[in-house]
């Protein structure tokens, strides 16, 4: 939904991107809907979620465990490219939130995966990905959460201990 609302003006991003108020992609009747922190260059350029590097990482693992690409969405906390691919300030997670609601509602996946700690904040309203990823299934309001580390922040530890903490994010997803 490309719209300018009251909350777009206080935040600011939209001025600063190609592709502003990105919507979400993938299934309209998703399983699954995987969260994101925000657009980064790929995605700006593009004008679709999770088209990067990060992107490829992400849909390779959710493919590995055999879910398909076809059952699940992908959006993000922050709809507009943040400059210099910053982490989302906390005005703008909030300026961003009813958007991110409205297409949770629309679209009532079974699982919300949240993907690093800027959707863990938006969504669930906590702070601190290391503590909550790995919890397996956080249920709310009747809806399955899984909180993982942001898939860019695996790509660039490159450990065996973060990348076992993402694969078992992704078992607790089928749980
Ligand atoms: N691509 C996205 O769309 N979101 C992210 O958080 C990272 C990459």
């Amino acid at each position: 939904v490309a719209m300018l609302g009251d909350s777009c003006l206080k935040c600011g991003l939209y001025q600063g991107c190609k592709s502003p108020y990105m919507s979400g992609h993938g299934s309209a009747n998703p399983d699954i809907v995987f969260i994101g922190e925000a657009a980064g260059a790929a995605e700006d350029d593009q004008g679709q979620p999770f088209v990067g590097p990060s992107g490829k990482f992400l849909k390779e693992s959710i493919q590995s465990v055999g879910i398909s690409l076809d059952n699940v969405r992908f959006t993000n906390a922050v709809r507009c490219r943040p400059l210099d691919n910053k982490t989302p300030t906390n005005t703008q997670i909030k300026c961003c939130a009813p958007y991110l609601v409205d297409e949770l509602t629309a679209h009532t996946p079974k699982v919300v995966v949240l993907l690093g700690n800027t959707p863990l904040k938006s969504v669930l309203g906590l702070n601190g990905i290391s503590a909550y990823q790995g919890t397996g299934c956080i249920e709310r309001d009747g809806i399955k959460y899984v909180a993982a580390y942001h898939p860019a922040y695996v790509l660039r530890q490159n450990n065996s201990t973060t990348q076992q903490d993402w694969v078992r994010s992704f078992g607790d997803i089928l749980t």
